[in-house]
């Protein structure tokens, strides 16, 4: 059977990601452990497609993605990419998948240990709160196969720990300790590594007890600083500040407060 290089839709049924929930959370774990994670384009459909289930899902208010204890992710798949051109690189533009979960307006936490390389590390910016374990190793090791970051890396990397840091990982695709990482603020919290994803559904958990439109409010309005500058950036937070006050839950939300009783969001 020829295959043609446009064809970017699953061709397996395997099933490279897990899916399950816990309340108000979705859990999405990544499932190829042999290849330590490593991202091909049908895990990153599977992924997309559960990650918008979720985002539609208005029982669910926060999703949580991990990877094992050894990889949360160690790339792109290097094997799919080896004998590629340059046209069917083009022209199956795998990255496009990746705006998917780029689009995803829900909060997204990373439940993170061992190697997050790569394509991996790039998923994990993604998320928006990062738990990280002890043994986490961070990095964009692409310099080493001759090529470069292709999912966001040189961008988000820069943003998220400066110019200088940014340039060290990327140009000698040295690896972050997770306490380096920490200190860099590309990650929100280190844990034990035995706690890795406990510590990351009790935080999702934490999240949802929350007004589900102000998280989402919120996470837009956060990412917009990555994106605009101040004086726009100031704006649109204002705005959606304001927007808010038409829903239930901050009538609710500062009521209760008064009251000192414990809210109860509806997400209205
Ligand atoms: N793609 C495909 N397979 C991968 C992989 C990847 N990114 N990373 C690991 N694997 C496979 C290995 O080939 C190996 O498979 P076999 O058992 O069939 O040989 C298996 O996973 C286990 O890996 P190792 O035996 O190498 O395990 P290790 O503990 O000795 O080393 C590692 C772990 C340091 C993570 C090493 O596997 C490694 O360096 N991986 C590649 C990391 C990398 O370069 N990532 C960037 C990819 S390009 C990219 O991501 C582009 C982008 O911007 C999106």
């Amino acid at each position: 059977m020829t295959t043609s290089i446009l064809e970017t839709k699953p061709m397996t049924s395997e099933q490279l990601i897990l899916a399950e929930t816990d309340g108000a959370v979705g859990v999405i774990t990544l499932n190829r452990p042999k290849v330590l994670n490593a991202l091909n384009p049908e895990l990153m459909h599977q992924l997309a497609e559960q990650m918008e289930a979720f985002d539609h899902d208005e029982s669910i208010y926060v999703i949580v993605l991990a990877g094992s204890e050894r990889a949360f992710a160690a790339g792109a798949d290097i094997g799919d990419m080896a004998d590629r051109s340059t046209i069917e690189m083009y022209m199956r533009d795998q990255f496009a998948t990746w705006e998917r979960v780029k689009k995803i307006k829900k909060p997204i936490v990373a439940a993170v240990s061992g190697f997050a390389l790569g394509g991996g590390c790039e998923l994990m910016m993604h998320c928006d709160v990062i738990i990280a374990s002890d043994t986490s190793q961070i990095g964009q090791p692409e310099i080493n196969l001759g090529v470069m970051p292709g999912a966001g890396g040189t961008q988000r990397l820069t943003k998220a720990i400066g110019k200088a840091q940014a340039m060290d990982v990327i140009l000698t695709g040295r690896f972050l300790s997770a306490t380096e990482a920490l200190d860099a603020g590309l990650v929100s919290r280190v844990v034990p590594v035995e706690h890795f994803f406990t510590e990351a559904l009790k935080v999702a958990k934490k999240m949802a007890t929350k007004g589900p439109i102000a998280l989402r409010l919120a996470k837009e309005a956060v990412l917009k600083a990555h994106e605009m500058h101040l004086s726009e950036g100031l704006e649109y937070e204002r705005k959606l500040f304001y927007i808010l006050f038409a829903t239930e839950d901050q009538k609710e939300g500062m009521h209760a407060f008064m009251e000192k009783r414990k809210p109860e969001f509806k997400g209205k």
